[in-house]
């Protein structure tokens, strides 16, 4: 029995996709989330600044006593989960695994794209993944910079968002790929505009469940799990609470947020 909290950490809001999947499979458990809201985006940030922020929120997390770590930011994920598992003692889950597992498993033609942030694609993480898994693939990647800023906004359809899908999808189109992972936090709220924009029989992979059943398994083979019978409870901590911050978090969640703190982090 641990009933410690599972930390979740983010560069922003969007994460919380993530820990609404974990909440849904794992609803005993409580889950503690960071967003840098402050510092966001990460994206289009130096690998050094993204580890050293990864770091500091790690610490952070493990000061309120988390039991795990799910980084739900691709970008960190890519960039910083090997220094976050060496700095701290808990087990670390990044995204990108369980999103390269999912698409090998997803493809029929074995040929997947990527898409990401512009510090994510520049990693190659996935296309190193994906290829190490089954050298038979071929992957085709490309940065979306545009999308996060327009899932922020609640641009989510209408002519501007496609046109720009339409631009980033188009290597997609002409490379035949069946299979798409959405690795950033933001892209899965585009799927309908992605489906749309490029066919409605690819596969997109949004890693929020594949996590999450990550982190139901690991819990429960390392004897984690809390074993209280009421339902566990989700604080947030935040760097910065800008005006829209509820309307996002809760486009994020799918329901109301409550108790959430700002933590001064400079
Ligand atoms: N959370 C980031 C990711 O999943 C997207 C937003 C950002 O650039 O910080 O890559």
């Amino acid at each position: 029995m641990n009933t410690n909290p599972i930390g979740i950490f983010d560069s922003g809001l969007g994460g919380l996709t993530v820990a609404r999947a974990i909440q849904k499979i794992l609803p005993h458990e409580s889950v503690i989330y960071f967003g840098d809201t402050a510092r966001l985006p990460y994206g289009n940030k130096s690998p050094k600044i993204i580890k050293k922020y990864s770091l500091k929120i790690a610490d952070f997390l493990i000061s309120k006593g988390a039991k795990i770590i799910v980084i739900a930011c691709n970008t960190a994920s890519a960039l910083a989960l090997n220094e976050v598992q060496k700095h701290v003692r808990v087990p670390i889950v990044g995204v990108i695994d369980p999103g390269v597992e999912a698409a090998i498993h997803a493809t029929q033609n074995k040929r997947i794209g990527v898409i990401g942030t512009v510090a994510t694609i520049r990693s190659k993480e996935y296309e190193n993944k994906i290829k190490a898994t089954d050298p038979t693939m071929t992957v085709i990647s490309q940065p979306c910079p545009l999308f996060v800023p327009l899932v922020e906004e609640g641009w989510l359809e209408g002519a501007i968002s496609k046109a720009i899908a339409n631009i980033y999808l188009e290597p997609f189109k002409t490379e035949n790929v069946d299979t798409l992972v959405l690795g950033c936090t933001h892209y899965p709220l585009l799927k309908p505009l992605l489906k749309s924009q490029i066919n409605h029989k690819i596969a997109l992979i949004d890693s929020a469940e594949p996590v999450a059943k990550k982190i139901f398994e690991l819990i429960n083979t390392l004897e984690l799990q809390s074993n209280s019978h009421s339902n566990g409870t989700l604080s947030c901590f935040i760097t910065d609470v800008f005006s829209q911050f509820e309307t996002i978090a809760e486009r994020f969640l799918e329901g109301p947020i409550a108790d959430v703190t700002t933590v001064d982090f400079f």
